[in-house]
């Protein structure tokens, strides 16, 4: 049987720190309300010259070196993105460019902050499957490009960054214990970027009712996030076969630090078990698990044989949970 293992990873944030009194200068906002209401107070954001590509490109050198491969062992690559390069080529076709690989299939996924965990959970499908034995799931968002800096509902909520893992096949360690997902497009208008699409394509007053962004009914979403992160958790958690004491570490998607505490309350995670880093990042959508799992790993809060559990939530609506064995 060919299990599903993390080989290496890797992550990126651009250089330039915009804080909660950044924001105070630009909207009608302050440090108190943001981080009282969602318990961020700074993000990264990309240089004018960076695409979503170049982000994915320096976590995905670092997970690579981490996994002790050569590039052209990959034989797989999937970017989960709502802020690529271009409509097409897709974000992993650039990937493959600029990292220079051979020509393996590379694509983009659509999952909202779900995104990487569905990157991850396909990458455990075409290993186990024996389509691939080294796959690049990267997860990437230059979110500052697709905000509304007029908003404060939403503008002051997202930030930029690239998370990357190297998934191997191993035929002796259990890997990918447990996989959940789910999506509900009744959903979709609630958390949605209108125009740019065959929908609405970009036209003058598209960009005049700036169409072109983020647009999120947050109390809505709120809801749904935290009965959804809930699920996925829990689900993750029984299909693995264990209980909720057997988790060494979990990482949340970090959209409100308010989801995480309701969600570890019900799943039965402590808070010292749960890995938090929406106050240094805020939400990157689907950049923020894989940037967390390579900030946990590398700060040494996992180790060989602990139990990791993962989940998200976002547009789509999608959400997905893990548990992984590392
Ligand atoms: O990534 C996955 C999907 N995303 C999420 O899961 C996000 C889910 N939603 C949330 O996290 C929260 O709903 C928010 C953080 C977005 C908002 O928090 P809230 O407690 O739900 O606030 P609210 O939207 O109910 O707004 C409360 C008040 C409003 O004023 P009035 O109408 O009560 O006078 C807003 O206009 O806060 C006002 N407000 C702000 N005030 C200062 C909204 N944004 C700001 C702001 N600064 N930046």
């Amino acid at each position: 049987m060919t299990n599903t293992i993390i080989l290496g990873t890797g992550s990126y944030l651009p250089k330039k720190v915009m804080t909660n009194d950044d924001w105070a200068k630009l909207v009608d906002t302050s440090d108190e309300w943001i981080s009282t209401r969602s318990g961020i107070k700074e993000r990264h954001f990309a240089a004018e010259n960076e695409a979503c590509s170049d982000l994915v490109v320096e976590a995905a050198k670092i997970a690579i070196a981490d996994a002790g491969i050569d590039k052209d062992d990959i034989d797989l690559i999937i970017v989960g993105t709502v802020s690529a390069d271009n409509a097409y080529p897709s974000t992993g076709n650039w990937t493959q460019k600029k990292l220079g690989i051979k020509a393996i299939p590379s694509f983009d996924i659509s999952a909202g902050c779900s995104s990487f965990l569905y990157g991850m959970i396909m990458a455990n499908s075409f290993i186990k499957s024996g389509l691939a034995r080294h796959v690049l799931v990267a997860g990437a968002e230059i979110m500052s490009r697709i905000i509304n800096w007029e908003d404060r509902n939403t503008c002051v909520l997202f930030g930029d960054g690239a998370g990357a893992v190297v998934f191997g096949a191993s035929e002796t360690e259990p890997g990918i214990l447990s996989t959940y997902w789910g999506a509900d497009g009744n959903l979709g208008d609630l958390l949605i970027q209108p125009a740019g699409g065959s929908a609405i394509p970009a036209s003058e007053e598209s960009v005049a009712k700036k169409l072109h962004s983020v647009h999120m009914k947050g109390n809505e979403v709120y809801k749904h996030a935290v009965l959804r992160m809930q699920e996925a958790a829990m689900k993750a958690i029984e299909l693995a076969n264990i209980s909720s004491d057997d988790i060494d570490l979990y990482i949340p998607h970090q959209a409100n630090i308010r989801i995480i505490d309701a969600t570890i309350k019900r799943a039965g995670i402590p808070p010292e078990k749960t890995f938090i880093n929406i106050d240094k990042i805020a939400n990157i959508s689907g950049g923020t698990i894989p940037i967390a799992l390579d900030q946990a790993r590398k700060q040494g809060r996992l180790k060989k044989g602990d139990n990791l559990l993962m989940s998200a939530f976002g547009a789509g609506f999608t959400w997905a949970g893990t548990v992984i064995k590392m």
